[in-house]
């Protein structure tokens, strides 16, 4: 995705500026077609597409979250994750085997790693063909589908959006059926096929999912499908359309819409590199238009597809994106490569995802091309624990990356890292849930929160969980430490819960991160709520919640927690769920139950409360009413943070 002036998977034609003043506004030119956009000093940017029509909205912001709440409210909220899909996901293109998979499942439990999904990338398919599985190596996976069922995990399969056109008659369903309902990108003539080459044997032809009979093609392959595959959740993988020669066969004829005057700068200046000629007909008109809606127009029929299959909340993950996709899918960056670099420009992509309204973003952990080394794939397993979308994926080929296979040390480092994001899932959960509903980001970088500190805006080596929560990585081989800019707030290091002295604030404080640590702080007048965690979240979620209230320089502190059941579809549009905000002020925290319609939440107590940043010894605190002292009130020595445990309360 990062090589310059290469194609990309998806088009997001927005940006948001922060102007001098700090005020901020966000604009959007509404065109699909082959474009590209040139920033000057001056400053000045330039737009230019090859076609559509000039369809610019301006947001006004004034903030960098009311730009994001804005756009999202015009382009569509981004869907509402499952709280599965928030666990830490597993995937590799070859593991060429049933075996080899279960072989890697086997050794993350031997080390008590937390993981709740795992995937089945192309080599799960009989000779790459959609809708099938591989019956020799593969045999027993739908019965393996159960078990990891059974253990509270979930599996989630790749389709590409190709189908063979050459499998003998009678014996390819899917191809046939959509053969019947005439249903692919044409060929310029509008009527024939377009024939490319892709993964399977023999040559393939390409939905057209912008024509309706497609969708409702597509929706009845996978949901036939799942009876054969119990899948969780599909994977919609090179549906930019990727193709792997220039344009189908037999080329791209010499006219206008294949070879216009102008063509961006991408990979050797052609519209059909690796996809189909822009002179092909969609339902909505030609490939040279619709090109960049290919991915975005798969996404809604496969949603749909996910949701009548499982019954469940749907989990999408599609490679290519346009403005609007985030309403059905979550996105991973693509193919990058096992370096230093790409795991810091991972860092940059998320965050930009999370403007597009995409907030469901990750890169490949470890990295998909090339082969990783030990300390890269610590590192970036420390930070991609912060992804809120957290999957390790690797190439074909590549030597093996996940977490267990690298030995104890390694395997431990990444437990306990992952353990963290486990305890913070509530918090993150409720941020996809204010995401849905107001279109915040959840991710995001110091810039949204200090908007006035220009030293904040440039910052891509950070980010943020919200307000609250400050992830910075290491991101240099053989480092031992982070640089870290602290801007003006109270923080507090999570693993001491000790504060930041006021003398790092407004600058870059050099902080020490071994190889078993990656520095994490929060943010003074935040409540954030957290649950013990497990090895998945089918187990963590009947685990005691807590409390940690991190407060600013005048002793208060707010914050909120969503819950619900996890996956149904509709808990937020039926009231089936629980909305709690609490604040805190003058040593008393207060809950205000919003919303009470989840019956769930009886059962459930917290146990753990921290408070940070109280500056004298408290005699006694009082929660909801409730005087907590004696030993169930643990003052620490640093003076600053105090530790309630035992504290069970129900939050009806
Ligand atoms: C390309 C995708 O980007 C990658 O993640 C996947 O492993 C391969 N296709 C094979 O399906």
């Amino acid at each position: 995705m990062f090589q310059t002036f290469a194609n990309l998977y998806g088009v997001h034609p927005f940006y948001m500026c922060i102007e001098s003043d700090s005020n901020t506004h966000g604009i959007l030119l509404l065109n699909s077609n082959a474009q590209d956009i040139t920033l000057s000093p001056n400053p000045s940017l330039t737009f230019r597409t090859i076609g559509g029509i000039l369809d610019f909205y301006v947001f006004l912001g004034p903030t960098p979250e009311n730009v994001v709440q804005q756009y999202t409210e015009a382009i569509g909220r981004p869907h509402f994750p499952s709280y599965w899909s928030l666990g830490f996901q597993l995937s590799r293109y070859g593991y060429g085997s049933l075996d080899v998979v279960k072989k890697t499942v086997d050794r993350m439990r031997q080390y008590g790693i937390p993981y709740d999904v795992q995937y089945g990338d192309i080599d799960y398919m009989e000779r790459r063909l959609d809708f099938t599985y591989d019956k020799e190596n593969y045999a027993g996976l739908p019965e393996y589908i159960q078990q990891l069922k059974k253990d509270g995990m979930h599996y989630v399969i790749i389709l590409d959006p190709f189908l063979s056109k050459d499998e003998a008659p009678g014996t390819y369903r899917s191809y046939e059926l959509g053969q019947e309902m005439g249903i692919w990108v044409n060929n310029s003539d509008g009527v024939t096929p377009a024939v490319g080459k892709v993964w399977p044997p023999g040559d393939s032809v390409f939905p057209d999912y912008t024509n309706p009979r497609t969708a409702d093609w597509w929706i009845q392959m996978c949901v036939e499908f799942k009876t054969v595959l119990d899948y969780d959740g599909l994977w919609i993988d090179m549906n930019e359309p990727a193709n792997f020669g220039t344009g189908q066969y037999p080329g791209c004829a010499l006219n206008d819409l294949n070879y216009p005057p102008y063509v961006p700068r991408i990979t050797d200046y052609s519209l059909a590199q690796k996809t189909l000629c822009p002179d092909s007909k969609t339902y909505l008109g030609d490939h040279y238009n619709t090109h960049s809606l290919f991915g975005w127009s798969q996404t809604p029929p496969t949603f749909t597809a996910v949701q009548k299959a499982t019954g469940k909340r749907a989990f999408v993950l599609s490679r290519s994106t346009f403005v609007g996709s985030g309403k059905y899918a979550g996105h991973w960056l693509g193919d990058n490569f096992s370096r230093w670099k790409d795991m810091h420009m991972s860092i940059i992509g998320m965050l930009e995802f999370n403007l597009f309204g995409i907030p469901y973003i990750g890169a490949d952990i470890c990295g998909f091309l090339l082969d990783t080394t030990y300390e890269l794939c610590l590192r970036w397993m420390q930070l991609g624990s912060f992804y809120p979308f957290s999957r390790n994926h690797n190439g074909e080929g590549q030597t093996e990356q996940d977490p267990a296979v690298f030995g104890a040390e390694f395997a431990e480092i990444s437990r306990s890292t992952l353990l963290i994001r486990y305890t913070l899932l509530p918090y993150l959960y409720t941020l996809f849930f204010d995401s849905h509903v107001h279109g915040n980001t959840v991710v995001r970088g110091l810039m949204h929160e200090f908007t006035s500190d220009h030293q904040t805006h440039g910052i891509d080596t950070a980010f943020l969980w919200g307000p609250a929560f400050m992830i910075t990585p290491v991101l240099q081989e053989g480092a031992r430490s982070v640089e870290v800019y602290f801007p003006e707030a109270s923080w507090f290091d999570y693993y001491t819960g000790d504060e930041v002295p006021a003398s790092w604030h407004r600058k870059y404080v050099s902080v020490d991160a071994p190889l078993d640590k990656i520095p994490l702080f929060l943010r003074g007048g935040y409540i954030l709520p957290t649950q013990a965690p497990a090895t998945t979240t089918t187990r963590s979620r009947l685990n005691p919640f807590g409390l940690i209230i991190a407060l600013d320089e005048r002793g208060e502190a707010s914050g909120s927690l969503f819950w619900d059941d996890g996956d149904s579809i509709d808990s937020i549009e039926k009231e089936v769920y629980f909305l709690a905000k609490y604040t805190f002020s003058e040593g008393q925290m207060r809950t205000n139950i919003v919303k009470n319609g989840y019956r769930g939440v009886d059962s459930l107590i917290y146990n753990t409360v921290q408070v940070l940043g109280v500056t004298s010894r408290p005699n006694a605190i009082v929660l909801n009413g409730n005087v907590i002292h004696g030993k169930d009130l643990q003052y620490q020595e640093n003076g600053v943070r105090v530790v309630l445990t035992n504290y069970e309360n129900d939050f009806s």
